[in-house]
């Protein structure tokens, strides 16, 4: 049976980015494509950011490829990955030879908290003065990432372990939990972990990425950590992620809308590109992945390359090329 792919571009260079994913996917598999709506776009025109439809396809679809969504993305990208049962965002940060990064070294896997921390949180305003927020942290979400990142590593030998990257010092109850219930877990299944603070880390993988690898965080802190290591590797057009459920996924790269290039046609295509090859491995198709990956890798190491990257080539151009090389 063909596997059902949801397309959701979304807004912005989410529809420009995305079709030039689905050409790649085209290329090296049979997938049944159902096209759906959300974002600022579909607000406005419908009331909702995030219509039924487009909720109930990406809980039913084999998978879902997605662009991104502007001022309402909160209200579409959250319930999007409670919709396939998301518990973890993986954010691989690799630095691609040819591209000019700031740390060419730099080759990082993110495994971000997916369900709870403060974007789970309830937030009010109390007064003029005080606004609050509560934090939801358990030790089943704990130990669910915790088992993932075992897993994770265990299933890959260039990875020899992980490192839990908190704030338990300050946030003993919250983050010292989670802490502690992944480091339980790696002990349990006998993975190499250490733990490093939070903010150290920021310094730490700037100066020294080598020194981590696979680095397991909160919600909160694995969003901010990953797009400053975008930042190391030559930018947010680079940098794809999946949203890992039991039965299914949603993938999508990291960036945004980018509303200051969105209808120019110059949009890295690569970062979702990269977030289809992890689509098709989660559909079992390791070998589309490495074919994707292996053509994305080349065009970037020899051109042609959009703006972002120094270069002057169009989405256009770099998909084809992309095309060509699969
Ligand atoms: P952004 O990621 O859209 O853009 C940041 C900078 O990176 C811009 O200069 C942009 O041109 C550049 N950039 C991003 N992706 C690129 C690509 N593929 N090719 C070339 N350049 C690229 O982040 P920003 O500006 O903070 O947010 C813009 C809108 O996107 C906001 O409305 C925000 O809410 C939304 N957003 C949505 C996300 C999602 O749906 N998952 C994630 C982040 C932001
Ligand atoms: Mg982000």
């Amino acid at each position: 049976d063909v596997p059902e792919v949801a397309v959701i571009p979304g807004d912005g260079i989410g529809h420009e980015v995305v079709p030039a994913a689905v050409e790649v996917l085209e290329t090296v598999g049979d997938y049944a494509f159902t096209e759906a709506e959300a974002g600022d776009a579909t607000l406005d025109e419908t009331g909702e950011a995030l219509p039924a439809e487009t909720y109930e396809l990406a809980a039913t679809a084999d998978a879902t490829l997605f662009g991104a969504a502007g001022e309402s993305a909160a209200d579409v990208i959250l319930p999007l990955r409670e919709a396939v049962g998301s518990f973890v965002n993986i954010r691989p940060a690799t630095a691609y030879p040819g591209v000019d990064a700031l740390r060419p070294e730099t080759d990082l896997v993110f495994l971000r908290e997916n369900t709870e921390g403060v974007y789970a949180g309830h937030e009010d305003r109390l007064t003029d003065d005080v606004s609050t927020l509560t934090r939801v942290v358990t030790e089943t979400a704990s130990r669910r990432l915790g088992e993932f990142a075992c897993e994770y590593v265990r299933e890959r030998p260039e990875h020899d372990g992980f490192t839990v990257a908190h704030k338990a010092n300050v946030m003993r109850e919250t983050d010292g939990l989670f802490r502690d219930t992944v480091l339980a877990e790696a002990e349990r299944a006998g993975v190499d972990a250490d733990t490093v603070l939070m903010d150290a880390f920021a310094t730490h993988v700037c100066l020294d990425p080598d020194r981590f690898d696979v680095i397991v965080c909160p919600n909160l802190a694995g969003d901010v950590l990953s797009d400053l290591a975008a930042g190391l590797v030559g930018g947010l057009g680079l940098l794809p992620s999946a949203n890992v459920g039991d039965e299914r996924g949603l993938f999508e790269p990291v960036h945004g809308t980018a509303p200051d290039i969105a209808g120019e046609g110059v949009a890295n295509p690569a970062a979702t590109m990269l977030s289809a090859a992890m689509l098709v491995e989660s559909l079992g198709d390791d070998d589309a992945g490495d074919r994707i990956r292996t053509a994305v890798e080349g065009v970037l190491s020899d051109g042609p390359r959009t703006p972002d990257l120094g270069g002057q080539a169009t989405t256009r151009e770099v998909t084809d090329a992309v095309l060509a090389r699969l």
